[in-house]
């Protein structure tokens, strides 16, 4: 089976007192989640301390990017090693805000995923398709090309390493979650992608949704054969919500 993954992705928010709040009503609540992997992506510069504050708690940590380069002249920018050494499980790659605002391209994210694989740390690799293609009926043709040339330099037997997070673009911090059959469509277009590309380890990946994940949302969700967890913006810098979404089952609406 695949473990449910709720990953917290922070952006460009939180400082070290935010964080230390966070945690310190946060862990309490997730104490009892041991069935799901709880993850959160912090900014670069708390890394450090996250590392410290969840240490002999089941708490991993991400990074939110990564540098595709191994060492060098490469100004501002921060490798998989030194992720690594910051004690990182994950990182998240291909976000829709880097591909848009930032130029990032599917071969870009392609070597960045490589790269972290070299360092024993899971890539998160984000796709998804914009409202313009979706309302042109491409949705599942820009997500299967995304996922091929995103994923293009996984080698075959690292391929239950990397996590897939669905993120429609329409749906990230709009407040418009896609509706869970919308979601599954997709997640099963991607699943079957995944097979064409590693075989049988496919059943073995796991393809998270994001976009708007909300406690009054993730069990709908998490109810689809082929969701397996959730990338949280928003709602994820509230321990309160964060927690809820962590324990989906609980969440069940009347
Ligand atoms: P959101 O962000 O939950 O605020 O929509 C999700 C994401 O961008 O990963």
């Amino acid at each position: 089976m695949r473990r449910p993954i709720l990953a917290a992705n922070w952006k460009m928010n939180m400082d070290s007192a935010a964080l230390g709040a966070f945690l310190s009503r946060f862990v309490p609540l997730v104490a009892d989640a041991a069935a799901v992997e709880i993850v959160i992506a912090p900014p670069f510069t708390l890394l450090d301390r996250l590392r410290e504050q969840i240490a002999g708690t089941a708490i991993l940590s991400a990074a939110q990017n990564v540098n595709p380069e191994e060492s060098g002249a490469f100004t501002g920018e921060i490798a998989a090693g030194m992720l690594a050494d910051m004690g990182c499980s994950y990182a998240i790659v291909g976000h829709s805000e880097r591909r848009a605002l930032f130029g990032e391209s599917d071969a870009f994210v392609a070597r960045k995923a490589a790269a972290l694989l070299r360092h024993q740390i899971c890539p998160i690799v984000c796709v998804g398709e914009t409202l313009e293609q979706r309302d042109a009926g491409r949705a599942l043709e820009v997500v299967a090309a995304q996922i091929e040339q995103s994923l293009a330099e996984v080698p075959g037997d690292q391929a239950e390493a990397i996590v897939v997070a669905y993120e429609p673009v329409w749906a990230i911090g709009t407040g418009r979650t896609a509706t869970p059959a919308i979601a599954q469509e997709v997640h099963a277009h991607i699943r079957g992608r995944l097979r064409a590309r590693f075989g049988d380890a496919a059943n073995r990946i796991r393809i998270q949704y994001g976009g708007s994940v909300k406690p009054e949302t993730v069990y709908d969700l998490m109810a689809q054969p082929d969701i397996d967890g959730a990338l949280v913006g928003g709602a994820s810098l509230d321990p309160e919500a964060f927690a809820r979404i962590a324990c989906f089952q609980e969440q069940r609406n009347p």
